[in-house]
């Protein structure tokens, strides 16, 4: 079924959406994206996702293109024309299409953004089986750029650490820096030892997911500890559980790394209460 996706200010047929070969999203891999949830119809942690673009943008000079209202305005009619109960939403905006190729920004006065919004229609996002079986990671290398903490849409070494995942068997990679992991090719890394969730701290080294923030209040709220340091695979391998959090999985439990089980090998019991928790207090605060 042909999809309604939002360009520019226009809702088009996606077969009808078209961008310029000169858009710097293109060339030079010169945007910011974003992705939102659906569950029930309704956006989860919108706001979140609002305010992480709004930094992202700032942090590359480029202006918010409109309001936060406007933004939700967008999202919720693309959720009404796409008919999606579950699934996602992809923002990406870009520094615009100038002219011609050249390094140096164009004048923003001269060139409008691009702004691109499409749905992912995923049935059974919330009630994925896979958490029922977890996931198994290998561990890379990191070798990104130094502001990971801004969402721009350079994913090639990503997507490289996905197939490098997928040769060898696996489902995910864990990038390591500098002897410690620093999160997972599009989701941050935890480990659970005793009653002690760890994951790595805020930093430029790695994205601030949303879903990251909301667990670890919960985990709180839950009488969990949380750590917020550095970790190594050593001490992965030696965890009593691991997960994943990101919008796309919310919650998912990790059960081997570079071929070793993790604790028993199977979904760990916090992995799975905080993946309850998450989906049951997200719906509520869904907007
Ligand atoms: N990825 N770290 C990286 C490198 C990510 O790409 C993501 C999200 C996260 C988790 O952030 P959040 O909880 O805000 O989704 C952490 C999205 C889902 C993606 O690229 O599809």
């Amino acid at each position: 079924m042909s999809r309604t996706v939002y360009v520019n200010g226009d809702y088009l047929p996606e077969s009808d959406a078209k961008i310029s070969i000169f858009d710097r999203g293109f060339l030079m891999a010169d945007g910011v994206y974003e992705v939102t949830s659906v569950l029930g119809g309704k956006l989860i942690d919108f706001d979140g996702h609002a305010v992480r673009l709004e930094r992202s943008l700032t942090e590359l000079d480029m202006a918010m293109p409109m309001s936060r209202d406007e933004l939700l305005e967008i999202h919720r009619e693309l959720v009404r024309l796409n008919e999606i109960d579950e699934g996602m939403i992809y923002l990406q905006i870009t520094r615009g299409a100038p002219a011609d190729r050249d390094f140096a920004f164009p004048d923003p006065e001269a060139t409008a953004q691009t702004v691109v919004l499409f749905t992912q229609n995923k049935p059974g996002l919330a009630d994925n089986p896979v958490a029922k079986q977890g996931i198994k990671v290998i561990s890379i290398d990191d070798i990104r750029w130094g502001r990971r903490d801004i969402k721009t849409v350079q994913l090639l070494y990503p997507s490289m650490g996905k197939m490098m995942a997928k040769k060898a068997g696996a489902d995910d990679a864990w990038m390591v820096e500098d002897g410690f992991v620093t999160e997972g090719t599009s989701n941050n890394a935890y480990i659970v030892k005793g009653n002690k969730i760890i994951t790595r701290e805020l930093s430029k080294d790695i994205l601030h997911g949303i879903t990251r923030a909301a667990v670890l209040r919960f985990a709180r709220e839950a009488q969990m500890e949380v750590e917020e340091r550095n970790f190594t695979i050593d001490e992965v391998k030696q965890a009593d559980e691991a997960f994943i959090t990101s919008a796309s999985t919310f919650v998912m439990p990790v059960v081997a790394i570079d071929g070793a089980a993790i604790g028993d090998g199977v979904p760990g019991a916090k992995a799975l209460r905080l993946r309850e928790i998450y989906l049951e207090e997200s719906r509520k605060a869904a907007v």
